[in-house]
């Protein structure tokens, strides 16, 4: 059962000039919705805003680093002038800066939580007065299977994400008698910008359409987690439910 009708609600997706964001940006304009674009690339951006209007649907772009405050507030700010009052928000603007345990980077590791934790807490706090003030709609976060252990060559992304979705399970708990949802969305492996530099095999690769219409398929239903594809979802299951000592054993070095 549908828990939010999107068809003429705006809604603003976060990184959405590449991957995840860009796929969720096309899915939500041919659902119906008005649909509000952030991210730094403009170039890239003004793309993925043809590709949402030739669904039909009316979109808007404001370029902005998330991981600042007063550009974050002021993207929020000319996307509700263009599209009118914020229903949902999905933060979804993600990096994932792989660490080197002998040399840890005090610019790119810090990076990576100022976009993934503080860009989510930065777009929140943006958008979530309009949608407390409206009584109604929702807030996403996109975190990762990822942030279900510390996993090796990834300690800054790991924890950044363990840290959103921790962050989105206390809102969950506050927000549960609200009519105001609130979605984690754990994805497993994504083909996207993000994922191509891997050079290790990554299972169950989900294509970012897919993964776009899961995503608004659980939105959608007011899900408070939307976690995909299942085997790697159970396979990350399995290891999380290890003693630390089993997985610090298991885990290859790298
Ligand atoms: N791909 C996967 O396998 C996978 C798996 C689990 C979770 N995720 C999560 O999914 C989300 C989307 O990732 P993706 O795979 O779609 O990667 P992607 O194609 O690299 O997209 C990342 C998006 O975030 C934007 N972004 C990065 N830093 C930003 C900042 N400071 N301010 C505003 N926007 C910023 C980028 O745009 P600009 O560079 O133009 O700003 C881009 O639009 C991320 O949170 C990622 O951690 C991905």
């Amino acid at each position: 059962m549908s828990r939010h009708d999107l068809k003429g609600r705006h809604v603003v997706v976060t990184g959405a000039s590449s991957g995840i964001g860009a796929a969720l940006a096309v899915e939500l304009g041919s659902r119906g919705a008005r649909v509000g674009l952030i991210a730094r690339r403009v170039d890239k951006l003004d793309e993925v805003r043809a590709q949402v209007a030739a669904t039909g649907a009316e979109v808007a772009v404001a370029a902005a680093d998330v991981s600042v405050w007063e550009s974050t507030q002021e993207a929020m700010a000319a996307l509700t002038e263009a599209l009118g009052p914020i229903y949902g928000v999905i933060a979804n603007a993600g990096i994932g800066n792989p660490t080197r345990p002998k040399r840890i980077d005090g610019v790119r590791d810090a990076e990576v939580f100022a976009t993934n934790v503080i860009g989510v807490v930065h777009t929140f706090a943006a958008a979530e007065p309009a949608i407390s003030s409206a009584r109604e709609g929702f807030l996403c976060a996109v975190s990762s299977i990822g942030g279900w252990r510390g996993l090796p060559g990834f300690a800054s992304y790991s924890a950044s994400k363990a840290a959103v979705t921790t962050f989105m399970e206390s809102l969950a708990i506050g927000l549960k008698r609200s009519p105001v949802t609130v979605t984690t969305v754990h994805p497993g492996f994504v083909r996207t910008p993000l994922t191509d530099s891997n050079r290790f095999k990554m299972p169950f690769l989900v294509e970012p359409e897919r993964a776009a219409r899961v995503i608004v398929d659980g939105i959608a239903r007011g899900r408070r987690e939307v976690n995909f594809p299942w085997p790697m979802v159970f396979g990350m299951r399995l290891l999380r439910a290890l003693p630390g000592w089993a997985w610090h054993l298991l885990a290859p070095s790298r």
